[in-house]
């Protein structure tokens, strides 16, 4: 069971947290090569802080660099972990020496069978599901995790659809922190159960993940000694997703796919594959060889491809309703970034029904041996639309970023699939069923 909200608050607000404050640069803090903060659209700087506004333009923050030479040997000869990528990430340099729950170098598969039947040249898949919780947000939680620790935080807070939940407890509980996690009360019982085992405070709220956002962004305002690892201190957090990028191109032979296909919820990750592959590129880590950039949504919640649609530069929010529940955010927060970064590279945005989320669920599980979440179905059924439209090129290699396990959503394929029958333990018995 978890530990109880009030002893949480308790504990986190009389533990000394030195000079973590919102508003100002807490310590001199050592995040590798990470040089300030910059807002996304004026770029003017800020010292590194826990803060995600620009007080410039009140746009979000990202983290820039001063970059040193970064080459392949040293990559390569690194751990089998993120922090192989530690030289472009806003990580203290002795980052493995803290405990950490050391996600990434999942598998990419080279997915023939799909590839036949989808009518394409050559596909892989991003099988992101084995990861320490079965979802890319172990990478981004071990990065907020590590600059968290830097600014003097001790409690480790978010809000989730479900498998950030799960990531956040568990790299606390791994950290020996405190956990503060709160989830839509809608949300799948597994995703539940797989975030309240790790024993923190994990509090349901009657709402949506919107909804969930909003007090998240209250209660950081009120704790100023809890790191929300989505909220202030988003522009680290978000970096982590930079080493899908660095992950694939390296897994690929050190050179970049014509062709990504990227899910989105608040669109923070497709962006950062993205600028993953640019770092690559500009560090001379590969050739800079054009790719184009795909974002997956399911119909049920699809601001962005809604947007993509009709042209427009502004993500008009909506109320989800999808199976797809993590990536049920009606108001992305990087949705003008997402539509910056599809049409820069010449890519597309497409939404899928829950029915055709399911069937990709089967269709990755049939041929390649993979059970993806439903997250994972909303990028395959569009790929496979994409494919159908002509938007994804057949013959371009391309990657489908399969971010979530499918054990946390059993759900979605409960009603779907089962055993052909059930018969008495004879063989003549078993014969009989798999004539019929
Ligand atoms: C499995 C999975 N894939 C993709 C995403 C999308 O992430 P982002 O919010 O960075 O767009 C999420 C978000 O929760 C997720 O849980």
């Amino acid at each position: 069971m978890g530990k109880d909200l009030a002893d949480t608050m308790t504990a986190t607000t009389s533990n000394d947290v030195g000079s973590v404050t919102g508003s100002s640069p807490a310590k001199s803090v050592n995040l590798g090569p990470a040089a300030a903060l910059a807002s996304k659209e004026s770029g003017a700087e800020i010292p590194l802080a826990p803060e995600f506004v620009s007080p410039d333009d009140f746009s979000p923050l990202e983290v820039v660099y001063d970059f040193g030479a970064v080459r392949r040997e040293d990559i390569e000869a690194g751990p089998r972990s993120i922090w192989r990528y530690k030289k472009l990430l806003p990580v203290p340099p002795n980052i493995e020496e803290h405990p950490n729950t050391e996600p990434g170098c999942t598998r990419l598969i080279q997915a023939d069978r799909l590839a036949a039947e989808l009518g394409m040249r050559k596909l892989w898949i991003k099988d992101d599901t084995g990861n320490p919780t079965h979802s890319f947000k172990d990478r981004v939680v071990a990065v907020a995790l590590a600059a968290a620790r830097e600014f003097g935080f001790r409690v480790l807070a978010c809000p989730s659809t479900g498998n950030l939940a799960n990531a956040t407890a568990a790299a606390a509980a791994r950290a020996g922190w405190q956990s503060v996690v709160l989830i839509p009360s809608s949300l799948e019982r597994a995703k539940v159960l797989t975030t309240a085992v790790y024993d923190g405070a994990l509090i349901a709220i009657d709402g949506n993940y919107d909804d969930v956002n909003r007090l998240a962004t209250e209660l950081a305002a009120e704790h100023e000694d809890w790191a929300f690892v989505n909220v202030n201190v988003r522009p680290y957090y978000s970096e982590g997703s930079k080493t899908l990028g660095f992950e694939v191109a390296e897994q690929l032979g050190w050179r970049l796919p014509e062709q990504i296909v990227v899910p989105i919820a608040s669109g923070s990750q497709l962006t950062k594959v993205d600028k993953g592959f640019q770092e690559f590129g500009k560090l001379g880590l590969v050739e800079p060889t054009p790719y184009k950039v795909f974002g997956a949504q399911a119909t049920g919640c699809s601001p962005v491809s809604a947007a993509f649609r009709a042209g427009q530069d502004v993500v008009q929010p909506v109320k989800p309703d999808t199976i797809a529940r993590s990536l049920a955010i009606g108001a992305p927060a990087d949705g003008p970034y997402v539509l910056d970064t599809v049409r820069r590279t010449g890519g597309a945005i497409e939404d899928v029904t829950d029915e055709e989320v399911v069937a990709g669920i089967r269709l990755l599980a049939r041929t390649e041996g993979v059970f993806a979440e439903t997250a994972g179905g909303v990028t395959m059924a569009c790929a496979k639309k994409l494919l159908e439209t002509g938007k994804l090129n057949p013959d371009e290699e391309t990657v489908l970023l399969i971010t979530g396990d499918g054990l946390k959503t059993l759900d979605a394929v409960s009603e779907h699939v089962g055993p052909r029958a059930t018969v008495p333990p004879s063989a003549d018995a078993v014969q009989q069923a798999l004539e019929d």
